[in-house]
């Protein structure tokens, strides 16, 4: 008898980790379905290239919203999957400041109508929660460990940890398999425009291609543990194919400042910065032509910053048998090289 192909479903299946998720699952022979929030224009870019399943009814779209419970209800009702994975959200921190209560109500209150919509249709179902290193915040301990005490410094943050709380005890209460990822930063070509990495490659091959005069940035001393989005969705899979839920630290175990992002990926281009003033005046010039190409904008500060960052991710290698193989210096690469071949195509 033939075996019937494994049904998943993904919030957020048009963001950086949906789509490498998605691609994955497909490649497993998964059935995938994901929800898609409306909008004016279309923003399905990242998943266009699975077109082809989606001819072949392997891939299904559709309209829903993590602030309607209505519409998650109907889906779950009619896909029953196998496995959830919420990755919706509003996810930029610094804006989370502007739109703290839908980032609350999508981040926070979304996971939750997820959970019961989880529970009413399909309560033997796995669920993968997209809890985030953000959630330390202020960190209390070095390096973070799932045993970590949580220290929220924002509205996207606190959001978090609501949903990271309410997934847990919707595990022990209602015995569900539901299992929280606590990943760290993680990047690539995909990442929105608007994140560091990607800003930093970005504007950096524009201006090795003359097409930008300057990168403009908030604060370069935080320090972040940045690793490679399609390794961290593999861990995602892991934690839902493992016996137990549990929860899950993904991360490098190395941290790096944006200052040290930004002097790498210039290097790349043959272009090295010397820096020059302090604070908001401060300024990165190229060393051989005196060119200012780095400029401090206090528009991407935050009103309170998370300062430093780095995760232990023992847990993970010992029961999963998961480790991070791309380097700091190989995701600069990865992420530069690809944004200087789309000025080209
Ligand atoms: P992303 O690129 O910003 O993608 C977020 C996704 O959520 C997009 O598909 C977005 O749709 C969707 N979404 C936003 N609001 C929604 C709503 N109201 N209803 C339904 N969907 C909605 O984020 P990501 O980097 O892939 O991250 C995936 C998840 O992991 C997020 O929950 C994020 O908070 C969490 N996380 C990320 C990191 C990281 O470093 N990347 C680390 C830890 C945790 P549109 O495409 O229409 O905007
Ligand atoms: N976005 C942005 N833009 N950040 C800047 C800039 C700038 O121009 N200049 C400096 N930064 C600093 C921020 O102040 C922050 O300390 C750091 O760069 C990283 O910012 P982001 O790339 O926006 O990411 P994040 O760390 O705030 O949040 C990301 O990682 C979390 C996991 O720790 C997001 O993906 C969250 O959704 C995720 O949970």
């Amino acid at each position: 008898m033939k075996k019937q192909s494994k049904t998943a479903l993904i919030s957020g299946i048009t963001g950086q980790d949906g789509s490498y998720l998605a691609e994955f699952l497909l490649a497993k022979g998964y059935k995938v379905h994901g929800i898609v929030r409306r909008s004016s224009t279309f923003n399905t870019s990242r998943i266009d290239s699975l077109s082809k399943h989606k001819a072949a009814g392997r891939l299904v779209l559709h309209y829903g919203d993590l602030g309607d419970a209505a519409s998650l209800d109907a889906i779950f009702m009619n896909v029953r999957p196998d496995e959830i994975y919420n990755l919706g959200a509003q996810s930029h921190v610094r804006i989370s400041f502007d739109i703290s209560e839908y980032t609350s109500d999508v981040v926070g209150l979304g996971t939750l109508r997820m959970l019961e919509a989880m529970r009413k249709h399909c309560p033997k179902a796995k669920f993968y929660q997209a809890s985030s290193s953000e959630m330390f915040g202020d960190v209390l301990e070095n390096p973070q460990t799932e045993r970590t005490p949580l220290n929220a410094q924002s509205p996207y943050a606190i959001a978090k940890v609501f949903a990271h709380e309410t997934a847990r005890r919707y595990r022990d209460a209602y015995g569900l398999f539901v299992s929280c990822g606590i990943l760290f930063n993680h990047e690539s070509p995909r990442r929105g425009e608007n994140f560091v990495t990607r800003k930093i490659t970005m504007g950096v091959a524009n201006i090795a291609a003359g097409l930008q005069k300057e990168l403009r940035l908030g604060n370069l001393e935080a320090l972040r543990d940045w690793g490679y989005a399609p390794e961290y969705c593999e861990a995602m899979w892991l934690m839902l194919q493992h016996k137990n839920p549990d929860d899950f630290v993904i991360a490098t175990k190395e941290t790096h400042s944006v200052r040290e992002f930004v002097e790498i990926a210039f290097k790349a281009v043959g272009i090295n910065i010397k820096w020059r003033g302090r604070g908001v005046r401060e300024r990165g010039f190229d060393a051989k032509t005196n060119k200012v190409l780095v400029v401090i904008d206090s528009k991407y500060f935050r009103p309170n910053e998370v300062n430093y960052l780095r995760g232990d991710f023992s847990k993970a290698k010992k029961v999963l048998g998961w480790k991070p193989r791309t380097k700091f210096k190989g995701l600069v690469s990865i992420m530069l090289d690809a944004d200087r071949k789309l000025l080209k195509d």
